[in-house]
């Protein structure tokens, strides 16, 4: 809800904008006309109160609602045609409601500023008499050149003068503060933030420099790393270090590493190992796994042994159950990563690396090692019964029930049924005990109450066989834009059941199927994730509208598991039906019509036509019931 579209639309009777363009008469609830768009002598040119749409029978077999035909007759794009109407219908335009906080344009060069500090920094490093300490420090770690320029690695010099080579490139102080480059002190004076340290570039997934990781080159300088400071551009809880650079071989492999560390990353990919990328100092957040989910369908957490680390890491996983707090027993909070799992249909593993290693210093040693590792990840589950029963003997009967009673919240987290029953047998398996049993308190751990939980609106789920044209439409193309990839699968389903692949003959609102198409030409490009893409390259209306769709569909209420694809062609396929028979309602008033006018040739024209939608709409159900068995089949 909320689109500007839809707010022209609420304003603008499709019946009013059409007579403006030809004459409309009455047939029943409906109005035809001679089509405008092609000469006839019979009116096939239909346009429906009740849908707000219209439609040519005729040789143009095209129709729309109110955009489509502004279009089709001024002979305009999209977005000229929702300015267009937009004036008619006295709707402001204002600019992109809401989506960032800060201005684009400031954000844009909030972002040069810092790319154009990197290069400084990095010059300094490759050049500077004074970078030698920080050279040596680079060369003790292992990092080679190669690394040194992929991420751009950069020495702050002791007095550094970045601000003033900054200014002399046109930036403004005001700028450096709110980039972060510069501090201000109490007294009103300013000075620069990072000084004599290692400068590691933080780029947000695109490649756009954000902010700094700064490491200390000497043991008592603290702290370790410095950070450029929370602002409109870095954001800790969203970034991923490394992900720019990891995106590509994730989605290749479909396997995405998390660690913990700047330099874990870089000696990760400097090994060949590209797929790793690391949270920075925080907890794991919902948006980092959530990122990490549209292009993995494994994730792999490689742990500190450390506790400490360990617990670091999933503090900011919710929804650690009240038993697990109360028992205080597990180092992190499984339950919160199993429900994540279960949430946006990953597998969700974990690798613990051996005492006094972190993944920097394994990978130095052995990359081998490593690679062994993480291709041994466990499955969180796994991870957790083992770690339950690690050091036990043979077990009495009350051990078990404490296990069972530990181990068994965490699993009760998934929200998919079959992932909590596979993981229950597993759980009898290592404990052997009797799986009714445990199901029977899982069941009853499931009805505790939960943990008392922010406000929030249930997310709407999209009403399913009642759901009409326009909202199954808007599901559809809001989930491709959560799932982008989903249509690459999809399409090849459509194929094996005879379907043509989507495309935007298949959105009836003009505003979906601009949508669709900057989706797809988004999709053409490797750049950008697809919709970074669309508000980077579209006319910002389009990108509002898409904006509008997810907000409409927030990827919470969405599926996010395997049967996705299946569901969603089935989905399609449901589209495909509604829109043919809502075709056939409507050739029915243009059948009355030729058949009141006695027109013989063509009603025989109609006949073949409404017998061809009859046929295409058997072929789509037969397709529709072959795609539900498969369904019913996972
Ligand atoms: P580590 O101390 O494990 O850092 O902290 P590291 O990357 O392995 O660095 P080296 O090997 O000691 O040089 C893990 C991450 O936590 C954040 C950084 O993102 C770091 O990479 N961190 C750590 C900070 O932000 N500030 C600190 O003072 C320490
Ligand atoms: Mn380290």
């Amino acid at each position: 809800m909320g689109s500007v579209t839809e707010e022209i639309k609420a304003r603008i009777d499709i019946v009013d904008l059409i007579s403006d363009y030809v004459t409309l008469k009455k047939a029943g609830r409906n109005y035809k006309a001679l089509c405008p768009f092609h000469s006839e002598k019979t009116p096939s040119f239909f346009v429906f109160p009740e849908t707000q749409t219209w439609r040519c029978f005729g040789a143009c077999n095209e129709g729309g609602d109110i955009f489509t035909f502004v279009m089709k007759h001024e002979g305009m794009d999209f977005p000229e045609a929702l300015r267009f109407l937009a004036r008619q219908a006295g709707v402001e335009l204002k600019p992109s409601r809401g989506r960032t906080s800060a201005p684009k344009e400031e954000i844009e060069r909030l972002s040069e500023l810092l790319a154009e500090a990197a290069r400084w920094f990095h010059h300094q490093l490759l050049n500077s008499p004074e970078a030698a300490g920080a050279r040596a420090y680079i060369a003790k770690r292992g990092l080679e050149q190669a690394t040194i320029q992929a991420f751009m690695l950069g020495y702050a010099p002791r007095r550094s003068r970045l601000s003033a080579h900054l200014r002399a490139a046109g930036y403004t102080t005001h700028e450096m503060l709110r980039a972060g480059v510069l501090t201000e002190r109490d007294d009103g004076t300013l000075r620069d933030r990072f000084f004599h340290r290692l400068m590691i570039p933080i780029r947000d997934r695109n490649g756009r420099t954000v902010g700094f990781g700064a490491r200390a080159l000497e043991p008592d300088q603290v702290p370790k790393y410095m950070n450029s400071p929370q602002g409109p551009l870095f954001d800790k809880s969203k970034l991923l270090f490394g992900l720019d650079m990891a995106r590509r071989t994730i989605r290749e492999q479909e396997v995405a590493v998390i660690v913990e560390g700047y330099m874990d990353v870089m000696q990760a990919h400097q090994a060949g190992f590209t797929n790793v990328v690391a949270q920075m100092g925080t907890a794991l957040t919902e948006p980092q796994l959530r990122q990490l989910s549209r292009y993995a369908d494994r994730l792999i957490l490689a742990l500190d042994p450390d506790a400490a680390g360990v617990s670091a890491t999933m503090r900011g996983l919710e929804v650690a159950s009240q038993v697990l707090e109360k028992e205080k027993t597990p180092v992190f909070d499984p339950g919160g990563v199993m429900r994540w799992s279960g949430r946006l249909g990953v597998d969700f593993r974990v690798v613990v690396l051996p005492e006094g290693n972190d993944p920097d210093d394994l990978i130095r040693q052995s990359p081998e090692k490593w690679r062994e590792l993480v291709g041994n990840a466990r499955p969180v589950v796994d991870y957790v019964i083992e770690s339950a029963l690690r050091g036990k003997g043979e077990l009495t009967a009350q051990e078990k029930e404490q296990i069972a009673r530990q181990v068994l919240p965490i699993i009760s987290a998934v929200e998919s049924h079959l992932q909590r029953r596979d993981n229950i047998q597993k759980l009898a398996r290592a404990l052997r005990i009797d799986e009714a049993t445990l199901m029977i308190w899982a069941e009853r751990q499931r009805q505790l109450p939960r943990r008392p939980r922010r406000v929030k609106e249930p997310p709407k789920q999209p009403k399913s066989d009642k759901t009409h044209g326009p909202r199954r439409e808007a599901y559809i193309l809001a989930v491709l834009l959560v799932h982008p990839y989903l249509i690459y699968r999809a399409n090849r389903r459509l194929r094996e059941l005879g379907q043509p692949p989507l495309s935007d003959d298949d959105f009836t609102l003009a505003s979906y199927r601009a949508v669709f198409r900057a989706f797809t030409s988004a999709l053409g490009q490797d750049e950008y994730d697809p919709i970074d893409h669309i508000h980077r390259n579209t006319d910002p209306w389009v990108a509002e509208e898409a904006d509008a769709l997810l907000a409409d569909f927030p990827p919470d209420s969405l599926p996010g598991d395997e049967k996705m694809a299946l569901d969603w062609t089935a989905g399609v396929l449901r589209l495909r039906i509604s829109a043919l028979k809502r075709r056939l309602v409507e050739m029915r008033y243009l059948q009355e019509e030729i058949e009141a006018a006695g027109d013989l040739t063509l009603a025989a024209d109609q006949a073949t036509i409404m017998q061809q939608y009859t046929r295409d709409l058997g072929r789509l159900q037969k397709a529709l019931s072959s795609e539900l068995a498969a369904i019913r089949h996972i």
